[in-house]
């Protein structure tokens, strides 16, 4: 088990190259399998969400060749299972996308059910509504297997109750070979829903409107191989900005699409931090204590629920009272009670956390309860006065690629050391004293 150490206080200042979006790559890799000749995804994170999902991928059979840590060739010509019960792979949320993929493959798939960041009920009912519309029969069996099967897969007109992320790329996968015409309304218009719907069109899909609310698939009746490159990271970018942001620092993050942080950058802007956008670059630039805002999470293009943990943060820093309202999870404040033990002032009622803006945090022995709230905690850490233990990291490693690395190159005193590993603590606290 292992720890990140922080010395909090020194502003960021410097450069970052943001990598390939996580959601993205989970949906990507997942409808790789459907091809049976070798496809190539270049861009993708090195992060264990993604190294989980890609050991999956192998378990059923399909060549992996990890060509770098970047870039991979999967062939799912040699698939010889429809069964993913694999160890690892309850743990992380995109293991749903194997269902999608094999199920539009194969007509059917069996899946353990899927894990993921402990921040709410996460249902899975509009997959199964969606997989059922376009033909198949789902049972969830003893042990938590997700039992989807199809005689046929015809297309339909499927509405989403709710705008979700999983379940429209999922429909999407399926529907790429149902026969027939398939519409999503209600999609969900996130950028990696855009991303996975050019990967599976590169590999001969026929999928329009991604990125709207209403998705028109006509399926086919053969997926070929493709090269594709994965979009950059939105949250991961994001929470870069906020970082910055709240150590009043200068940064440059590189390998952006700017047009996909929008949310981020008009909240920033809004309470005072400076934003410069480049073709492929934002640079955020802080040099005051910044102001207070209320933000609500939304589907995209509002604010993302995956920054909900980081602007909180930032606010609990910020001059002023702000209201942070989250519509998406219910289950997502987890972290206020750690942020509280560093000097916050936040009180949650209900989906709203009330945040009166305090001068400093100080530096505290703290745990993440997930992946998104663990960034937060790095980021109160960072600017918090002396010395910050968070542990748990394990849920920032499934998201974040060299999270410690990147933020200790632009200026922060941080390491990642072992959780028994007391000389590399005293080590840390007397090079940084
Ligand atoms: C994905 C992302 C996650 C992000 C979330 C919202 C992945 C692996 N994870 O999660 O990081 O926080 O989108 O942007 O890409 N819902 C239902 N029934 C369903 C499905 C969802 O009621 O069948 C509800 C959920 O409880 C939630 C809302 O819909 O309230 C949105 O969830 P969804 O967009 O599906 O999130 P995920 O795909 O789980």
């Amino acid at each position: 088990m292992d720890q990140y150490i922080i010395m909090g206080g020194k502003p960021l200042v410097g450069e970052v190259v943001i990598e390939g979006a996580k959601n993205a790559a989970l949906g990507i890799l997942a409808g790789a399998i459907m091809a049976d000749e070798p496809v190539l995804i270049e861009n993708i994170p090195d992060v264990n969400d993604v190294n989980v999902l890609l050991e999956a991928i192998q378990g059923i059979g399909a060549i992996v060749d990890r060509i770098d840590s970047h870039k991979v060739r999967i062939n799912g010509a040699t698939i010889n299972s429809v069964y993913v019960d694999y160890e690892y792979i309850k743990k992380i949320r995109g293991s749903y996308y194997l269902l999608g993929a094999l199920l539009g493959k194969f007509k059917e798939a069996q899946v353990a059910l899927p894990g993921g960041c402990n921040i709410g009920s996460r249902p899975i009912d509009q997959h199964k509504k969606g997989f059922e519309a376009l033909g198949a029969v789902v049972k969830i069996e003893h042990g938590g297997i997700i039992n989807a099967r199809a005689d046929e897969l015809v297309g339909n007109h499927i509405y989403l109750d709710v705008v979700s992320v999983g379940a429209t790329i999922n429909i999407m996968l399926v529907a790429s070979r149902a026969k027939g015409k398939t519409i999503i309304e209600n999609a969900a218009k996130e950028p990696h829903i855009v991303d996975v719907a050019n990967f599976l069109n590169s590999m001969g899909a026929n999928i329009k409107g991604a990125g709207t609310d209403v998705i028109r698939i006509k399926g086919v009746d053969s997926l070929h191989g493709s090269d594709y490159s994965i979009i950059p990271d939105q949250i991961e970018a994001g929470t870069f900005m906020l970082a910055a942001a709240a150590t009043k620092g200068d940064v440059l993050i590189k390998n952006v699409i700017p047009k996909h942080l929008d949310a981020i950058t008009a909240k920033l802007v809004e309470i005072g931090c400076e934003v410069e956008e480049f073709d492929d670059a934002v640079r955020v630039v802080a040099k005051k204590r910044l102001g207070h805002t209320n933000v609500k999470t939304l589907p995209y293009p509002g604010f993302p629920t995956d920054m909900q943990p980081q602007i909180a943060t930032l606010l609990a820093l910020s001059e002023g009272t702000s209201v942070v309202t989250e519509s998406i999870f219910e289950n997502r404040f987890k972290y206020v009670d750690e942020l509280a033990r560093m000097g916050a002032d936040i009180k949650v009622e209900g989906n709203m956390a009330v945040i009166n803006g305090v001068e400093k945090l100080m530096g505290a022995a703290v745990s993440s309860p997930d992946l998104r709230a663990g960034a937060a905690l790095v980021i109160a850490g960072l600017v918090a006065e002396g010395v910050t233990i968070l542990d748990q990291i394990e849920y920032i490693e499934r998201g974040y690629e060299r999270f410690h690395e990147k933020l200790a190159s632009l200026g922060a005193s941080m390491e990642k050391i072992n959780i028994n590993d007391e000389r590399a603590i005293k080590k840390f606290k007397l090079r940084v004293s």
